[in-house]
């Protein structure tokens, strides 16, 4: 009987037991299911927030640019190009763009993208002096002669004679006060409207530049002989060129004068050359007296 009792006890502790926990597992995993239903419910809410939030955004006008710019980024890929072009000519704030153009880096710029300084009242585009009949330089500017430019047609009026060519400079520099002499002096020989044709009023002059110089004659008897062609066609291997060009006059506002350098140091001036433009064409500047233009106006 004892040896009965004794058997049958294990087996009964053992069955108690596995009820009690049958009951605990069971509450664990209603609480457990409970609690994954909750978070389920919960991440389901935050998809449909996040959902409806992106759509949002996504079709907002204001916000379309960056978020495709965010997503060009992230792909290392160029934003949706039609609204970059667009963009800009919706911008209402077009005065900020015009005066990009006109500036760089806080500096007036040529219609070329140039820099264009007025330094002591001579005016320098992208660091070469200008003088023209937008551009004066003051009556006291009076640099003479420069001697790089000297040294330059000393070179090549060297190597023209050695090619059978003779090469002189007529006139090199000119003072403001020379050119109003010289000025006026065809004024009264040809009228004011004739000599601006081919005469810089004074202080509009190159050759008060010091840069600039007449080979041989200096007239129309120049054009065409061997010593036009030979200088036409080497004057860039030295760093001068042809100033006042054939079919240019409209835009140097002179006329032909293939006697008539300009030294420009050689890089720049093979540079203008290849361009075929004249030196107002290649920096995007004018030629023309203020004076005319508003006589035309009036
Ligand atoms: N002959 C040129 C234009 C001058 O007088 O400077
Ligand atoms: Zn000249």
């Amino acid at each position: 009987m004892s040896d009965k009792r004794n058997m049958h006890r294990p087996a009964q502790r053992k069955k108690q037991v596995s009820r009690k926990e049958l009951v605990l597992f069971t509450r664990i995993k209603a609480v457990f299911c409970m609690f994954l239903f909750a978070v389920a419910v919960v991440v389901c809410v935050k998809v449909v927030q996040g959902l409806t939030q992106s759509n949002a955004i996504a079709t907002t006008p204001q916000n379309a640019g960056a978020v495709d710019d965010n997503a060009a980024q992230q792909a290392d890929v160029p934003a949706d190009p039609p609204k970059q072009t667009q963009a800009p000519e919706s911008t209402p704030d077009d005065s900020v763009k015009e005066t990009e153009q006109t500036k760089k880096n806080g500096k007036d710029v040529t219609e070329k993208g140039y820099t264009i300084e007025t330094i002591d009242g001579i005016t320098y585009v992208d660091g070469v002096v200008i003088a023209n009949k937008s551009y004066p330089l003051p009556k006291d500017y009076d640099p003479g002669f420069s001697e790089e430019a000297q040294a330059a047609f000393d070179k090549l009026s060297a190597d023209a004679y050695n090619d059978g060519i003779y090469l002189f400079i007529c006139s090199g520099y000119r003072s403001y006060e020379m050119q109003d002499e010289l000025y006026n002096s065809y004024v009264a020989d040809w009228g004011k409207k004739k000599a601006d044709t081919f005469s810089a009023r004074p202080g509009y002059s190159e050759h008060q530049t010091g840069f600039a110089m007449d080979i041989n004659d200096a007239s129309d008897s120049f054009i065409g002989t061997p010593e036009a062609e030979w200088l036409e066609k080497h004057c860039t291997d030295y760093g001068f060129i042809i100033r006042y060009k054939k079919d240019k006059e409209s835009i140097t506002g002179y006329k032909y004068e293939p006697w008539h350098i300009r030294y420009l140091g050689v890089k720049l001036a093979k540079k203008v050359e290849k361009s075929g433009l004249c030196l107002e064409e290649y920096f995007g500047i004018d030629s023309h007296y203020a004076e005319d233009d508003k006589k035309t106006k009036d």
